[in-house]
């Protein structure tokens, strides 16, 4: 096993049975030897540089119906809310001033933000903080909403594929959402000149080794800039309310592949692995990540924003998360710094 991880580390690409080897027969002992070398290639391109990126999760109200996303339209019990472009100034000020400089804007898929709403906040954002990016992830739209976008000054989007097997994918969302369509979506951002980010949960219902596999060679042909990967957490108002969640051993065991693979990719210590484990973001950034996102919604409607159940960061002002991230950051000998950090491409792949 450890010589596959060697090869996977001269090579950064395995067959899909060979990562499916890794997948299924890991251990500590086999996950210890992997971070390190996640770690010692990622030191490389980044150092000990960890990226922030200021979240603000700016509507819940969604259009879609994903089984496993508490926010997805069917569920009654979500409290609904929009922040309007002043509240997103606000965000986005508020950021500015702890440091931040790169703002993502994320919400459920919502057709009350037509694409002109989304220019003209688009646009406000980027003429007032010239000097950062601004992430969008606001789901599937169509070709000339995301030119729309990127023209008013978006510079970078984020969109999960959530799984890189067809059928696997028709077993997690309704039959009106496509992969192939989502998929499509990934390519048009990419040739539109977006840095972009897709990712995918780990131990979603239904999900094999096999899937596993498949979504490092997914990742290894569209080549993103950055990949969002966190554990499925079951939210108890969807139809997987009673599915077990995915693994901290397993999350952190992908993101160690993933950063083999992509050895310069911006990878999220994400708030789902800070759900799981208390020290989740800890050991994410100590398997191979270098990105956190803390939070910058208002704390008035952070707890409105539930994905998935039990979600960190709900009560807690930006300042604190900020705070709070930068320490945990320092305790594990890692810096945050608050440069746009933008994916440099310093390997060929
Ligand atoms: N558990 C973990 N992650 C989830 N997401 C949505 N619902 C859940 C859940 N129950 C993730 C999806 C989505 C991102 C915004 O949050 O991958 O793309
Ligand atoms: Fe909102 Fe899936 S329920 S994107």
């Amino acid at each position: 096993m450890k010589t596959l991880i060697d090869k996977l580390e001269k090579e950064h690409i395995l067959s899909k049975d060979e990562y499916k080897t890794l997948i299924t027969g890991y251990d500590s002992g086999l996950s210890d030897y992997l971070f390190q070398k996640a770690r010692d290639i990622r030191e490389k391109a980044y150092g000990k540089k960890v990226y922030t990126r200021g979240l603000i999760e700016f509507t819940n109200f969604c259009k879609n119906d994903c089984l496993y996303c508490g926010i997805r339209r069917s569920n009654r019990n979500s409290e609904r809310y929009r922040l309007s472009k002043d509240d997103i100034m606000l965000c986005c000020k508020e950021g500015y001033e702890l440091g931040f400089r790169t703002f993502v804007l994320q919400g459920g898929e919502d057709p009350f933000y037509t694409d002109e709403l989304m220019t003209d906040i688009i646009s406000s954002v980027k003429s007032t903080y010239p000097d950062c990016a601004l992430t969008l992830s606001i789901g599937e739209k169509e070709h000339k909403s995301y030119q729309a976008y990127f023209d008013a000054g978006a510079d970078r989007y984020l969109l999960r594929h959530e799984t890189a097997d067809p059928g696997h994918y028709s077993m997690l969302h309704p039959s009106e959402l496509s992969w192939q369509n989502r998929i499509n979506c990934l390519y048009d951002l990419k040739a539109i000149g977006y840095q972009v980010g897709c990712g995918f949960m780990v131990g979603s219902p239904y999900q094999t080794a096999d899937d596993l596999a498949k979504e490092l060679l997914f990742l290894k042909r569209l080549d993103p800039q950055m990949v969002g990967i966190g554990p499925f957490i079951a939210h108890h108002d969807t139809p997987f309310a009673n599915e077990k969640s995915g693994t901290l051993e397993l999350t952190l065991f992908m993101l160690g592949l993933v950063r083999l693979t992509l050895p310069d990719v911006l990878l999220p210590s994400t708030t789902a692995l800070g759900t799981i484990h208390p020290l989740g973001r800890e050991k994410g950034i100590l398997a191979g990540a270098n990105v956190v996102m803390p939070n910058l919604s208002p704390v008035s409607v952070r707890k409105k924003y539930m994905l998935y159940d039990n979600k960190i960061c709900t009560g807690d002002e930006a300042a604190e998360c900020r705070y709070c991230l930068q320490k945990r950051m320092e305790s594990i000998g890692y810096q945050v710094v608050t440069d746009r950090g933008d994916h440099k491409p310093l390997f060929n792949h």
